[in-house]
Parts: C-alpha cells; sequence; structure tokens
C-alpha cells in the first residue's frame, strides 16, 4: 500500500503535510484562481489550454514545457493598464522576458522595466519603444548605462552614489539630459518571504530614507542640473497581498517629496511604488484584483498629498509576477514513483530544481495535478520532485495526487510564468525548457529548448 494513502492512513496523511492540507480535496478539480483562464478538463480528464490538449503538446514540443496562455497573459496587461488608469505599467521583464512577450507587452500598452543589458537586448530587439523602457539596477554597469543612453530609454531608476556620477559624466559627453529617478530604501519590510523583501534597510537596494542618503541623491543630481529628475521611486518587496505595507512606504516617501518641495520649491512630477503584487500558488492564497490594487493605492497617495498639500504626482508600477505567473503552467512527465514506507510518495518528473528554482531557494509553496488523464483511485499525499543530483531538488513540497500515479503520466504545475525561466539554470547539464505559447488553438514555440549542443557549444576547452 501506498505511504499515505486516504482511508486507513488519514491521520497519516495529516501529520505529513502543512495543516492547511489535511483534508484531500477532489484530485480531479481545478481551483480556478490557480490556473490560466483557458485551462479546461476535458471529461476524459484531460487538460487543455488555449483549446489544445496537453497530450498533443508534449508529443510536439516535449516535456517539460512551460506553457503559457496567450489570451490570459494578455487579459491580465489589460486588466492592469484598466484598472491603474493614468499610472504608467512598467511589467518587470525579470519575472519573464523574451521577444514575444515583450511584443505582446508592447501591443497591449505596457511599458517595460528591465534590469541589465541582457534584458535591455531583449527589449530592444523585440522593437519595444526606447521611451516606454526603464532602466534598475543597483551596479549597472557604464557599459549598461552607455547602451541605455545611446537607446534613449524613457528613464533610468538611480541606485547609488557612483551611479549618478557615471550617469552625469556620461550624459555630460553626449549632451543629452536623461530622465532618472531616485529609488528610496524607505524601512518596510513587507511581509514575504526575507530574501526577497527588498526595502528594509539592511539590504543593497537604494538609497536610505532614514539615514539621509535619498535626500542627499535627490540634492545632487538637483544642484548637477545635468539629470532630469522625474520622481522618487520604491520598490518594498515581492509576493504582497495587502496595501498595508504599501500605505507606509507611500507615507515616507511622499514625506520625502514634501521636504525636497520645501527646501527647494520644487514638487517632482512622478512617483514609482514598484511592484510586488502577490499571486495564488496554493488554494491558501487569495489575491487582489488589479482594479482593488489600484483604487486601494491611489486612494493611499491622494489622502497622503492631500494631507501634505502636495499635488498627486503621475503614478507608476512596475507589476511583474503578478502578469505572467498565473498565465503559465509547467508541463512534466512522471518518470519514477517511489514509496518510501511509512514517510511519503516521491513522484520524480523530467524537470526540478533547474526549471524551478523557487522552492529550493524560498521554500515556496506550489500545487500539481495529474494532466493527461482522470483517476478514481484515491488521493496520496506526494512530494513531486526533479532529477536532478541534490536531495533539496523539488518542485512540490506536498500535494494530493491519485495513488495510482505512474511512469509516463502528465503532470502539471501552475503558477510558474514568473521567476521559474527567468531563474533556470543548468545545473547537472540539464537543457533549459521551452516556452510556448498556446491561443486559439495554435500553440507555437516563443523560446526554443536548449539542447545538449547548445552546452558543449559554451564549453570551448
Ligand atoms: N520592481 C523592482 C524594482 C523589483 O526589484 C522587482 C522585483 C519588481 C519590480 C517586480 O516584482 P514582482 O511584481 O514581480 O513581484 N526571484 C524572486 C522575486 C524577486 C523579485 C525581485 N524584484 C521570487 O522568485 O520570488
Amino acid at each position: 500500500m501506498r505511504a499515505h494513502e486516504a482511508g486507513a492512513m488519514h491521520a497519516e496523511v495529516g501529520s505529513r503535510g502543512p495543516a492547511w492540507l489535511r483534508t484531500p480535496g477532489d484530485v480531479n478539480a481545478l481551483l480556478p484562481q490557480l490556473w490560466p483562464r483557458s485551462v479546461t478538463r476535458g471529461p476524459d480528464g484531460v487538460l487543455a489550454v488555449g483549446g489544445r490538449g496537453v497530450h498533443d503538446l508534449a508529443a510536439e514540443f516535449g516535456t517539460p514545457v512551460y506553457v503559457l496562455d496567450e489570451a490570459d497573459f494578455r487579459a491580465r496587461c489589460r486588466e492592469f493598464a484598466e484598472g491603474f488608469g493614468e499610472a504608467e505599467l512598467f511589467y518587470a521583464g525579470k519575472a519573464f522576458i523574451c521577444k514575444a512577450v515583450v511584443r505582446m507587452l508592447a501591443e497591449e500598452g505596457l511599458s517595460l522595466d528591465v534590469c541589465s543589458g541582457g534584458e535591455l537586448a531583449v527589449a530592444l530587439a523585440a522593437g519595444m519603444p526606447p521611451d516606454r523602457i526603464g532602466l534598475h539596477g543597483n551596479n549597472k554597469s557604464v557599459d549598461e548605462l552607455r547602451r541605455a543612453l545611446d537607446a534613449g530609454v524613457g528613464r533610468i531608476v538611480l541606485d547609488s552614489f557612483q551611479e549618478i556620477d557615471r550617469l552625469t559624466t556620461l550624459a555630460r559627453e553626449r549632451g543629452v539630459q536623461p530622465r532618472v529617478m531616485v529609488r528610496v530604501t524607505v524601512g518596510v519590510e513587507a511581509h514575504t518571504h526575507e530574501y526577497i523583501a527588498t526595502a528594509h534597510e539592511d539590504q543593497k537596494f537604494g538609497f536610505s530614507l532614514a539615514g539621509g542618503a535619498a535626500r542627499a541623491a535627490v540634492e545632487r543630481v538637483l544642484a548637477d542640473g545635468v539629470l532630469e529628475l522625474r520622481g522618487l521611486h520604491s520598490h518594498i518587496g515581492s509576493q504582497i497581498f495587502d496595501t498595508d505595507a504599501f500605505e507606509v512606504a507611500a507615507k515616507r516617501v511622499l514625506g520625502l517629496q514634501a521636504a525636497i518641495r520645501d527646501a527647494h520649491g520644487t514638487e517632482l512630477p512622478e512617483l514609482d511604488l514598484g511592484g510586488g503584487f502577490g499571486i495564488a500558488y496554493t488554494s491558501q492564497d487569495d489575491p487582489r484584483t488589479p482594479a482593488e490594487l489600484a483604487d486601494g493605492l491611489r486612494r493611499i497617495v491622494k489622502e497622503d498629498c492631500d494631507a501634505l498639500g502636495l499635488a498627486v504626482p503621475r503614478l507608476s508600477f512596475e507589476p511583474g509576477r503578478a502578469i505572467v505567473g498565473p498565465a503559465v503552467f509547467t508541463l512534466y512527465e512522471v518518470g519514477t514513483v517511489k514509496d518510501v514506507d511509512g514517510i511519503r510518495t516521491y513522484v520524480s518528473v523530467d524537470g526540478g530544481m533547474s526549471d524551478n528554482i523557487r522552492t529550493a531557494l524560498y521554500d515556496a509553496s506550489y500545487s500539481a495535478t495529474l494532466a493527461g488523464r482522470a483517476s478514481e483511485a484515491p488521493p496520496i499525499l506526494a512530494r513531486v520532485v526533479g532529477k536532478h543530483c541534490e536531495s533539496g531538488d523539488v518542485v512540490v513540497k506536498d500535494e494530493f495526487l491519485p495513488a495510482d500515479v505512474q511512469p509516463g503520466d502528465l503532470l502539471a504545475v501552475p503558477g510558474t510564468g514568473a521567476y521559474c525561466r527567468s531563474m533556470a539554470s543548468n545545473y547537472n547539464h540539464v537543457p533549459r525548457p521551452p516556452v510556448i505559447a498556446v491561443r486559439d488553438g495554435v500553440a507555437r514555440v516563443i523560446v526554443r529548448r536548449e539542447t545538449e549542443a547548445d552546452l558543449l557549444a559554451l564549453d570551448v576547452g
């Protein structure tokens, strides 16, 4: 008998999984908030996306494969654009970037935040208008700054005094006046994983508000007059569900805005409150809609501005995960199923920490479902693991799967659009999976599968 089979072993099941996963649900059900919107399960139990069944997709493109529901991705872009109204939305390319996605963003009217020369190269190659590109980074190289200036990017978010000096020199040499923002570290620690919270004081990003560096940076830029200071920027973390932390951040950053006005008679015309909006990875997550987020954030800024006697600046935001995360699932094939007696069942898939490092790195929670057939077998609590030589190579820590899960089954993991392909590695020389976009019954490769020949081509010894 499988470890943790429902029924006789039910108490055992409960003792292994997290508290919220104590009761096995219907293993054939799809929770709508976890899946791209075009995903359905047919009467035969087979998942389809954009009108294409997963067996077809696996046969045509192989596994593992990241599957982007293009209509869903575009709809999320539009919902953010409409919900946030006048605000400019810079999709955070670090979540996932490739040329096809950049073209979709451009068509849907979004702007793009890049944080390296590589991301800038993709943006430009895809034809994103340079004035809709913003450049971030705590250690932009002189070469990256030069390329950004030569391309004519819309804004550069300053992150250090050295960068202010470098950019000022480059701009003087070229006789240009690039638009910049000053990234302010507001001392807010959002409720999220420690490694991905970016606004508490003890970290590498931005200029400290409390320590006075933020104000000093603003004053240096204003005094030089070479760079055009458009506004202040604050990003407080990632996978955040409520607006409380944004409220504190906005209050602090607008306090600086008012202090600058009082000292220099200048009201900076723009304000960026970053990204970080959370998505559902499991049944426990309950994210806000873009319209709800936008209403909350607009109200917060308006109230603070009224209290400080400031005009409401033009707002911008940088959502990445909330746009692309839910629009993608990863399709794997099961290779082995191992019952470790009395402990748990390990279901090994043909990818792992090389295509999704988030579980190992952040202890992130994911969900999974049997994608290629229905099953009436009782649920077992399983751990979905990869094929890498590392015991921490876990994709889904705990999930109920049917007890008859077996080699050759297709398994789908939702919510893998953000920070999975973009953080993928070649650990164990496992080539990185392709990304396919599916829409109206048509599937196309937008990032091709890496091959062993690609890997060997880098190995010039
Ligand atoms: N803007 C700035 C300045 C950022 O640093 C980030 C993310 C974003 C926007 C977009 O945040 P989002 O809306 O995607 O949460 N690798 C981690 C997340 C790191 C986020 C880094 N910065 C993860 O997998 O959870």
